[in-house]
């Protein structure tokens, strides 16, 4: 793992952006995972001055988010389609084909995590993957469990990511149960992975993650085993290292 440790949020969020805009540079036709969440924000408005800069073009790029929440519509203010649409989707010059994430409506949700699944593939597998991190140490959706799921699945979300991610919606009651998530597998099979973690309340999820053994019961350990791994944390993310 190379743990790299920044001042804090605007510094993560510009080196984050740096590191996403040089991966495009370098590859123009990257396959770039997503994540949602208040930390990628700040990485996603660095991105886009680089877009607007003139220095990276995302017109042969293609993104994957990593999860949906299960019951909302894409047209839901709240689903991870709007975020990621509105959030960078729309603000660069990638065509909105080439943004991919699990549909969130679909008829059938088990049809549709190996639609997703094999979509990925079907792109040549993800070039950079794009992490946040729960405060339980998930990473996606993938809650602490038992096992790590090998692919896309149907997640039952936990309490504490409901309350955590309450702030997005009006009240908790509005949150979806379950949502489809990447599996940890998939995650895994990404050529590069940056998972970003930003202030004190994610320090000990940070520490489990890095210092500790591997286990489901903190997914993100996992990434413990991952070839090319980039931690990049503030200094209060830090500090129980
Ligand atoms: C959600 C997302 C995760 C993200 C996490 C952290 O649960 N599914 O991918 O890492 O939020 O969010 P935040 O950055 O808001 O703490």
């Amino acid at each position: 793992m190379n743990i790299q440790v920044v001042q804090n949020y605007e510094q993560l969020s510009r080196i984050a952006a740096f590191m996403i805009a040089t991966q495009v540079i370098s590859k123009p036709n990257s396959i770039i995972g997503t994540a949602t969440g208040y930390t990628a924000l700040g990485v996603y408005s660095s991105l886009v001055e680089h877009y607007e800069s003139g220095d990276a073009d995302f017109s042969k790029v293609q993104i994957f988010n990593l999860d949906e929440y299960w019951g909302l519509d894409k047209d839901h203010v709240q689903s991870h389609y709007n975020f990621i649409k509105a959030n960078i989707v729309d603000q660069i010059n990638i065509p909105i084909d080439s943004f991919n994430i699990p549909n969130g409506a679909a008829v059938d949700v088990f049809t549709e995590c190996k639609r997703f699944e094999k979509s990925i593939d079907k792109a040549g597998g993800i070039d950079m993957q794009l992490l946040g991190l729960g405060r339980n140490g998930h990473i996606g959706f993938n809650e602490p469990s038992d096992y790590f799921s090998p692919y896309t699945y149907l997640v039952e979300l936990s309490d504490t990511t409901r309350e955590a991610n309450s702030h997005f919606f009006r009240n908790i009651n509005e949150i979806p149960r379950e949502a489809i998530s990447m599996g940890i597998g998939t995650i895994m099979r990404a050529r590069k992975i940056l998972l970003v973690a930003s202030g004190i309340e994610k320090a000990s999820a940070v520490r489990q993650m890095i210092a500790k053994k591997v286990t489901p019961d903190c997914p993100a350990s996992i990434l413990q085993f991952h070839p090319d791994v980039t931690i990049l944390i503030d200094e209060a993310a830090a500090s129980l290292l």
